[in-house]
């Protein structure tokens, strides 16, 4: 890895993110250093940065999983940095969490969307991540006050199905994901087809699958943003299977996976789960580091 130099930024890693972290870095030139993490008897949290403590950009690299235990530590992290003098403190969160939520469904509820970004954007200069779950809403700077720039993997993904999966037909599992399943399907130059998705709880879904017929001699690669429970990719699955489709590919970009569900898919017929390296996890296949340093290039000064 290339030594840092004056103004060039540095990356501090937390925990669970250095593989990616040292990836972007190399990419960049640049140099990662960890974040500490621990835990006071009591359970508040104990965030020490590191690094050189010249005023250099910093690039604080956290996947936003498990946000609730990791929220605080990211603002304290943040606050450190910025009190050992870094000009603006960056947020690398490959994962951005808390964007499903984004009306009141029921009287009362938080609309959680508005106040992660608020608290967000209160806390760093600028915002990378990649394909943040933007249903309703059209774009992040709808909601963040600070630079913020989604990092689209369609083309990678394309690339990847096209190296390894012959004859294959591109499956969105619902109607959300219809521009992101034909982008990439147009991108791997096959065809593509919606599943129509209705979601009867936070984890129970019924999937149905139109014109299955039509593609009975091709592969069938389900595509989806994210695999959080798991029942939208295992009712996709099942349902391609009962229909009597060959065993689908399963790829996901955010390799969530509560609970048992990753072994669950796998379980219910998919051939393979390949998902991108944006949260660590055994699955993980298709790397993006390349195109978050090219997005963390653009906002910081760190070539
Ligand atoms: C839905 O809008 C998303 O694109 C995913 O299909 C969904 O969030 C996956 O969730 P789960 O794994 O819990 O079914």
């Amino acid at each position: 890895m290339t030594p840092a130099t004056a103004g060039t930024a540095e990356l501090h890693a937390f925990p669970g993110n250095e593989a990616l972290a040292g990836a972007i870095a190399d990419a960049l030139g640049t140099v990662v250093v960890p974040v500490e993490v621990s835990r006071f008897p009591d359970g508040e949290a104990r965030v020490r940065v590191g690094g050189d403590r010249s005023r250099r950009p910093a690039v604080v690299v956290c996947s936003l999983e498990h946000a609730d235990e990791k929220i605080l530590p990211l603002l304290f992290a943040a606050g450190a940095l910025r009190a050992l003098g870094a000009p603006p403190v960056g947020l690398v969160a490959p994962y951005l969490a808390y964007m499903r939520q984004d009306r009141a469904f029921h009287e009362g509820e938080a609309v959680s969307v508005m106040h992660f970004a608020r608290v967000l954007s209160e806390s760093v200069d600028w915002l990378v991540t990649v394909e943040p779950h933007l249903h309703r809403i059209a774009s992040l700077d709808a909601i963040y006050s600070i630079p913020a720039c989604a990092v689209h993997v369609s083309d990678a993904i394309a690339t990847w199905i096209s190296a390894n999966v012959a004859n294959a037909v591109v499956i969105g599992p619902d109607a959300e994901s219809r521009q992101w399943a034909r982008s990439v399907a147009e991108t791997a130059g096959v065809p593509f087809e919606i599943l129509e998705k209705r979601r009867l709880s936070s984890d129970r879904v019924e999937v149905t699958v139109p014109h299955i017929d039509r593609w009975r001699d091709r592969t069938p690669v389900v595509v989806d943003d994210m695999v959080s429970t798991g029942h939208t990719m295992l009712e996709t699955v099942r349902h391609l299977r009962d229909a009597g489709a060959p065993a689908p590919v399963c790829v996901a970009v955010h390799a969530l996976f509560a609970g048992d569900s990753y072994p669950a898919v796998l379980r219910a017929g998919a051939k393979r789960v390949v998902t991108t390296n944006t949260i660590a996890h055994e699955s993980n296949t298709i790397d993006v580091s390349d195109r978050v340093a090219a997005a963390v290039a653009a906002l910081t000064d760190c070539r």
